[in-house]
């Protein structure tokens, strides 16, 4: 057993669903006091909290693949925390725990569910992102479904966010070449000069169309795309015959609240994919490719230790910044993995 640091447990609920665009109004701070664990049970005290895209979809109660976070209920995420007070043989005061706390400072568990990082975690965060969930949802998605070949070409959207900065990064230790596209001159020269990519396009810049086609000469082989919009709207006349493209998200629709305007281009749309044999599948990494994680792990961990992959990582203070964080995240704000430093790390 351990003291509790502190005295009350602060947790950010969704105080209404949002209709479009998320707002502050659809959050709200509650304190209440810090949950005691029983016989079997240990307090996990919240030391850092992802911010994940996939939360916009948790805010609606539109259909989807997982249920929504219920009006009035603390938001969910995953978290890196520490044993603050054990009844459970297995777990120890002070061990690194990745769970699924959500967006609060405490929570009791039972041990189920969670992974036991150890006791000692050089870079804890990166449990979150590099070899967490996004890293994992890159590795997958590249190179299952997008079967990258030594000399082909591989666009990606996203390009210097959690899963994008992997996938280029991946794709280029296969031999490919590597097109990313970013939010922006800053993000588009670090992808190139940090990250390695060969280049890396602006898709706000009005000419994006014209600047991809002569970024990819020889076409596009691979479009890992996590965008849709005009990015998609760019990338489709350049796909080859027998192209991949692992459908991981589609960020610019997350907040679409109807169709767009305009003419009906499905059946363009599925023209050039029957005419060019074009593979798109849509993943939900840990329901589709869960068992293959420690596999994942052992690949990044070696990857990591070698140099071969970077990462850069977004780190907000204070839980109570988390919901202006998120929204940012839907705006591109963030640069590199999005974190929020809930708690200190020492135990
Ligand atoms: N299928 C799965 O299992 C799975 C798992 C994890 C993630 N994902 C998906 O993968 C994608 C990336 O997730 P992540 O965690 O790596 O996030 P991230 O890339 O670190 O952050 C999101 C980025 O999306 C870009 N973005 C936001 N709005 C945009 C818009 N309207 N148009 C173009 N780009 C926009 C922004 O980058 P720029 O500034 O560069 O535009 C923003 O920084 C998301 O679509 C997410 O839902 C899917």
């Amino acid at each position: 057993m351990s003291n509790v640091s502190n005295s009350a447990n602060r947790r950010i609920v969704l105080a209404a669903r949002p209709i479009g665009v998320p707002s502050a109004g659809n959050f709200r701070l509650e304190t209440q006091a810090v949950p005691v664990p029983s016989q079997g049970q240990m307090l996990l005290r919240t030391v850092y909290l992802s911010l994940d895209p996939y939360m916009r979809g948790r805010m609606s109660d539109a259909p989807s693949y997982a249920p929504p976070v219920e009006v009035g209920n603390v938001m969910v995420g995953s978290t890196v925390s520490r044993v603050e007070q054990s009844q459970h043989p297995d777990f120890a005061v002070g061990d690194w725990i990745l769970s699924q706390n959500g967006w609060q400072d405490y929570a009791v568990s039972d041990g189920k569910g969670v992974f036991n990082l150890g006791a000692l975690l050089e870079h804890p965060s990166s449990a979150l992102g590099v070899l967490g969930m996004p890293g994992f949802t890159a590795y997958m998605g590249l190179l299952e479904i997008g079967q990258p070949k030594a000399g082909e070409t591989v666009v990606v959207a996203a390009a210097t966010g959690a899963v994008g900065s992997v996938v280029g990064q991946i794709a280029k230790l296969k031999g490919c070449r590597v097109v990313g596209v970013a939010g922006g001159a800053e993000k588009c020269r670090s992808a190139v000069e940090e990250l390695g990519f060969d280049v890396c396009l602006d898709h706000r810049d009005p000419a994006l169309k014209e600047l991809l086609a002569k970024a990819c000469p020889k076409g596009i082989d691979v479009y890992f795309e996590s965008v849709g919009g005009v990015v998609f709207d760019a990338v489709l006349p350049l796909l080859n015959t027998r192209a991949r493209i692992p459908l991981c998200g589609m960020i610019a629709h997350y907040n679409d609240t109807a169709l767009p305007q305009g003419p009906d281009r499905s059946a363009q749309l599925m023209g050039t994919f029957l005419k060019k044999r074009i593979r798109l599948q849509g993943f939900i990494i840990f329901d589709d490719y869960g068992p293959r994680f420690p596999e994942f792990q052992k690949q990044m961990g070696a990857w990591l230790a070698a140099g071969k992959i970077k990462y850069r990582e977004d780190v907000v203070d204070g839980l109570e910044h988390a919901p202006e964080a998120f929204m940012g995240l839907l705006e591109g704000k963030n640069f590199g993995k999005l974190v929020v430093r809930v708690g200190a790390e020492t135990a």
